[in-house]
């Protein structure tokens, strides 16, 4: 079993390796059944003692996570999650492959691929995933472009992009993302990625590794926490306030030791939806100059907002306010377009934007060149800011719906911020209600969530979930605000 142990750590060896197999066994990589090393083969693998080694399988079977069966060994237990069923049916000819078990790999967790939605069956009306609405989105744009492309940039099919992206393209990003946001990012700072997530990937693969520490805002993104986790880097939780990360947490922890990275959703930040106040965007900012730190600012909610509820105006992004090249930008278009397109950018400077361009060749060797030419005349656009204005007002009529609903048919004792835009809630359940154990029953129900467990990057609350409001169709939409309120009214007064 491959698990990095940091000696430093202020959190114990044993506690340690206990999370990190537990994370392994609940986001479904361990499978049911599995075997696990003995405590001899755990000591001597992670260079930790025999006492700590069978304290972590103490620990692990009290959680209900793993077996001790004498004279056998230790397995992992029956999980009391019940896994989301394939759809496909299981190939009859397929043997077991009990040995592929023996090949040890390096993937810490996963808990995004395990709740992910693509797993669940049709019918299930889906609360988790965060995307809009098809019925919503501008086809028809995104057809006049693909046509326009298909007569005028045909030579693209025949050939790669550069590392960074197509001349064109970055061009209009570069125009869309100064009149949408106010950014002044010129098409030489700018690398076109495979979505967001892969701007995640190439900042931990270019900057961290073994040794180095990364804090992130918690309960946060929970793939972003998957893929520091990859990199075998620390990762340091901090918690939010009404004003975003706190930065008193991260001063303390400045003290103490070396942080080489901070990553932020500053905009409806993912899950709890908070906006970081222009105040701390400065200080985060002033924190990291003077530490020595990088940001990686990930803002792809931006543009689902519309003034209200208090608020006239976001705060503008980090990188905006950033002079000295800290701030590494990442901007995806799968919050407000199509996640399907798989296309995002990633905004640096200098030498960060150089060791950058050199991962990226070394990832893919540039997006696909036809997709970006095929989005050129969508983004250069005057209806893309129209879409942008349209598709507001009609979350601006969700966000309503949702709260009126929620008021009216939801427990008070169930906690959820007041909405300003973005896409996600973020419910509170009181301490002793666990929404992982709710996540059966609402299968049973037809919808499902995010239990809020996936969102922290070490030992999680339990009594949150998220979900997702601009998914659902306008019909579906309220019948599983319904059923979510029911399932969790219940729950409240079937606890002990
Ligand atoms: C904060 C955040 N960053 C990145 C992503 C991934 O976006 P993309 O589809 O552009 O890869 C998501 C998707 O849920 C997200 O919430």
């Amino acid at each position: 079993m491959n698990i990095t142990v940091n000696r430093h750590s202020s959190v114990t060896i044993k506690e340690q390796v206990r999370l990190e197999i537990a994370q392994r066994i609940q986001s479904g990589l361990l499978e049911e059944g599995h075997l696990l090393p003995s405590v001899r083969q755990l000591s001597s693998q992670l260079h930790i003692s025999l006492v700590t080694a069978h304290q972590v399988y103490q620990g692990l079977e009290k959680d209900g996570l793993i077996d001790a069966i004498r004279g056998k060994g230790t397995f992992v237990k029956k999980r009391k999650i019940t896994p989301i069923q394939n759809t496909q049916p299981p190939h009859p000819a397929l043997p077991p492959f009990q040995w592929q078990l023996s090949i040890p790999d390096y993937l810490p967790r996963a808990s995004y691929w395990s709740h992910s939605a693509v797993r669940l069956p049709p019918e299930i009306l889906d609360l988790s995933t965060a995307s809009i609405h098809h019925s919503l989105l501008p086809l028809d744009l995104l057809q006049d472009s693909i046509k326009h492309a298909l007569s005028k940039h045909t030579r693209s099919l025949g050939s790669y992009s550069p590392y960074q992206g197509d001349r064109e393209f970055l061009e209009a990003i570069s125009h869309y993302l100064f009149t949408q946001s106010g950014l002044t990012l010129e098409p030489h700072r700018l690398i076109i990625t495979n979505g967001t997530q892969q701007g995640l990937d190439l900042f931990a693969r270019t900057f961290l590794g073994p040794g180095d520490v990364i804090a992130m805002e918690t309960p946060c993104f929970s793939s972003a926490i998957d893929t520091f986790r990859l990199s075998r880097a620390t990762i340091q939780p901090i918690p939010l306030d009404h004003d975003g990360m706190r930065i008193d947490i991260l001063e303390e922890l400045a003290s103490h030791g070396r942080l080489k990275a901070i990553y932020t959703v500053p905009t409806f930040q993912n899950p709890t939806g908070i906006i970081m106040s222009y105040r701390r965007r400065k200080e985060i900012l002033e924190f990291a100059e003077a530490n020595n730190i990088l940001i990686l600012e990930d803002d792809p909610h931006r543009e689902l907002f519309s003034a209200g509820n208090g608020l006239k105006k976001l705060p503008p992004p980090l990188k905006s306010l950033d002079t000295t090249g800290r701030v590494i930008y990442l901007k995806g278009f799968s919050k407000f377009l199509f996640p399907g397109l798989r296309l995002g950018i990633m905004a640096a400077d200098g030498s960060i934007y150089n060791r950058l361009l050199a991962i990226k060749s070394i990832a893919d060797l540039g997006s696909p060149l036809w997709l970006q030419k095929a989005l050129l005349l969508l983004f250069t656009s005057p209806h893309l800011t129209m879409y942008i204005k349209s598709l507001n007002q009609t979350l601006a009529q969700r966000r309503e719906l949702v709260a009126t609903m929620l008021s009216r048919e939801l427990n008070p004792v169930i906690y959820y911020p007041q909405l300003a835009g973005g896409m996600h809630l973020w419910l509170t359940l009181p301490p002793d209600l666990a929404a992982d154990d709710l996540i059966p029953a609402a299968h049973q129900r037809g919808i499902h969530f995010l239990p809020g467990s996936i969102f922290y990057p070490a030992e999680p609350e339990l009594n949150h979930l998220r979900i997702c409001w601009t998914n659902l169709s306008n019909e579906d939409l309220p019948k599983a605000l319904s059923l979510l309120c029911d399932l969790l009214n219940r729950a409240l007064t079937a606890k002990p």
